[in-house]
Parts: structure tokens; C-alpha cells; sequence
């Protein structure tokens, strides 16, 4: 059994990839191919918004608009300890402080009351100026926007949704892609949507923000002419080869999410102390992760389910505040309890489309 299979995904997929990449040896154009703007105009289309930009990784999808609003050092952005470090990362690359707020144990995701709480301690210790809330949808299920967008307006912030996880999750039919100022996503491989490699995508409405993100991930350049640089940039774009298995694996992708759906549907019929999903929202279900009653049990668990040649994987081990490479925010053990009791009682069971039903059962029945 697989945590995630990506090989009978590719066997549907594998002859029109072969043609896309042979268009791609014919036309030689492996950077800033063709593919890119056909990928980002279904991209766009999917979500429902204005702008797709495709990018190098999930990483730069969120570090590309923090340059373009100029967030640096003496800057608050506010986030969450249960995440995979990347979205920390990035607010520390550009020396801004990342302001952790702990999460909801329903659904992991920010808890909007406590980020209003520490958003008005940095406003009255005076030492930071807030400015961005990276919000994360954790395992693909979407952070609550409705009260972000409130809290953003109201102390005038910038959003940007950490989208890494949800791509074709929604929240009352509205796309992932659509909340906030701008949203990140990343095609890594083991991501509901994901490439042959690294890679990413940003999201959004405004003209603006859109052409300076267009503009970092080429160096800082503009289409007139790639030699001048109008602004500090990077080398993060996506490339045509990359496009290619997007655009491939875009043919079967809604289909792979009523897979996943229809996966999630039975592990949530019988199994207890499953990731929480609102009324109204769908998750991408990336992954599916349940609570254990303890750290022990759930060592005792893993060490079951391998007897039975079931994998599973910890998502995730360490709260941000607890890595070494967080250690300058000077965090504590037992500042963030309920990212920190998370980290010691969650399992990820295997959760991707081609999981059989024999296996779905096998799986259920030695949770239970
Ligand atoms: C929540 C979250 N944010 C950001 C990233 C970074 O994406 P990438 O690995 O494509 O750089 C990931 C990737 O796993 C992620 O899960």
C-alpha cells in the first residue's frame, strides 16, 4: 500500500504527457514556454480569478509578494506554529519577525480569536509594525477567510493565504485561490496537484501586485527588456517542462478530488477524531490526518498499522516554535499548547485517489 501513489495516477496520464513533452523538445522553448501561459490561464479560469502566476515552489509562490509589499525587517507578519516551516521561513528570509498564533484543535488551522489578541499586543508593545497574516489551510482544508478579511480590514493588513495544501478546496463554493490579497500554492509531488518537480503558483486579483510578482520571479525584469532590472528579484520561475505535467494532470484532477472525497467520506464514518471540516467547506484532503489519545499511543498505532503494511507519516513532529531555526524568535516550550499537544497525537493515514477499497477497509478496520 502506498501513503501516496503517483504511479497509477501517471499510467492514466502517461500518453499525453509523452506528446507535451515531445511539443516541448520540437519547440525547445524550456523556459517561459507556451505551456506557461496556457497553465496559468487554466489556472486562473479554475479559480476564478484574475491572476495566475506560476512560479519556482511553494516557497517562492509565498516569499515572491512579501518582496513585492516590501516586508522587511522591523515588520510583524502573523502566523501559525502547526505548519510546514516553509511558511515560517520565508518571513524570516527578509528579516521580518514571524508573530506565531496558536491554532484551533477542530481543524488546526489559525484561531482568529488569538491572532486578534497578538495582533493587538504588537500594535501596543509599539516594536513591530504589522503588517501580513499568512494563514495556512492545513491538509486542504481552508482557513476561516470570512473572519481573516474582517481582522485584515480592520487593523490594515495584508493577506496572503498559504495555499500550499488546499488547491481545489473551497468554502461555499468559493475557490481556493480567491481569499485574501493573494494566495500561494506549490505543485510539489505529493500535493494534490503536483508536478515531476518543484513548483508553485500565485493568486490574485489586483493589477498591481500581479505585475511586480511577474516582474521578482524574473529577476526583477519586465517583457521589454530581461537585461534591466527594475526592482531586487529572484530566479523563481516554473518551467515548460513542469507546465506540461500540470496541464496533464489539470485533465483528471476534479475527478481525483471526488476520489479523495469519496475516501474521506468513509475514513469520517468510522473513525473518530478526524481533522475537523466546517459546514460548507471542502478540503482538497492533501492529506487526512487524525488525533491519537496520547504520544504513546499513537507510537503504539504506527508500529500496528506497519505490521500490516500500512504507512502512515507525522504532520507535523515540531511546532515551528520548537525547531532550532526558530530559536532567535526566543518561543518556549508551552507557549503554543495546542500546536504543541498536536504535534505528539497526530497521525496521517495514506490519503490519494487509487487507494482501493480493500485497502480503505484494511485501513479502517485496524484504526478502529
Ligand atoms: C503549508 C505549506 N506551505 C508552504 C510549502 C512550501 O511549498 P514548496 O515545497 O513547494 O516550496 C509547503 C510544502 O510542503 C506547505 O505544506
Amino acid at each position: 500500500m502506498e501513503f501516496i501513489d503517483l504511479k497509477t495516477q501517471q499510467n492514466r496520464i502517461r500518453d499525453g504527457l509523452k506528446t507535451r513533452f515531445d511539443r516541448i523538445l520540437d519547440h525547445g522553448a524550456y523556459i517561459m514556454g507556451p505551456e506557461i501561459d496556457e497553465l496559468e490561464e487554466k489556472l486562473a479560469d479554475y479559480c476564478g480569478v484574475k491572476h495566475a502566476i506560476s512560479c519556482s515552489s511553494g516557497t517562492d509562490a509565498l516569499l515572491i509578494p512579501l518582496m513585492a509589499w516590501g516586508i522587511g525587517p522591523g515588520d510583524a507578519v502573523f502566523t501559525t506554529p502547526f505548519t510546514y516551516h516553509a511558511t515560517a521561513e520565508v518571513i524570516s528570509i527578509l528579516g521580518a519577525t514571524p508573530v506565531l498564533v496558536d491554532v484551533y484543535e477542530s481543524t488546526f488551522n489559525i484561531d482568529c480569536e488569538k491572532l486578534e489578541i497578538q495582533i493587538k499586543r504588537v500594535i501596543k508593545d509599539g516594536k513591530l509594525n504589522p503588517k501580513a497574516i499568512i494563514p495556512v489551510d492545513l491538509f486542504g482544508v481552508p482557513a476561516r477567510y470570512r473572519l481573516i478579511e474582517d481582522l485584515a480590514k480592520k487593523y490594515d493588513l495584508k493577506v496572503i493565504e498559504d495555499a500550499a495544501q488546499s488547491f481545489g478546496a473551497s468554502i461555499r463554493n468559493q475557490k481556493v485561490g480567491t481569499f485574501g490579497d493573494v494566495a500561494a500554492t506549490s505543485f510539489y509531488p505529493a500535493k494534490p496537484l503536483g508536478c515531476y518537480g518543484d513548483g508553485g503558483a500565485i493568486f490574485t486579483n489586483n493589477e498591481e501586485i500581479a505585475e511586480k510578482c511577474k516582474s521578482i520571479r524574473f529577476h526583477g525584469t519586465t517583457e521589454k527588456d530581461r537585461y534591466h532590472s527594475e526592482m531586487i528579484g529572484l530566479n523563481g520561475r516554473l518551467d515548460s517542462m513542469q507546465a506540461a505535467v500540470l496541464l496533464e494532470k489539470f485533465t483528471i484532477f476534479d475527478d481525483e478530488l471526488d476520489l479523495r472525497q469519496n475516501i474521506s467520506n468513509q475514513y469520517r464514518e468510522n473513525i473518530n477524531n478526524c481533522q475537523y471540516i466546517p459546514n460548507d467547506y471542502v478540503s482538497s484532503h492533501a492529506l487526512f490526518s487524525i488525533l491519537l489519545d496520547s504520544e504513546e499511543a499513537r507510537n503504539k498505532k504506527i508500529e500496528k498499522l506497519k505490521e500490516n503494511q500500512i504507512p502512515t507519516t507525522i504532520y507535523y513532529k515540531y511546532p515551528i516554535h520548537l525547531m532550532a531555526g526558530f530559536n532567535y524568535l526566543e518561543y518556549k516550550n508551552g507557549d503554543f499548547p495546542i500546536s504543541e499537544n498536536l504535534s505528539k497525537k497526530i497521525l496521517s493515514l495514506p490519503m490519494h485517489p487509487y487507494l482501493s477499497q480493500t485497502e480503505v477497509e484494511l485501513i479502517i478496520d485496524n484504526i478502529k
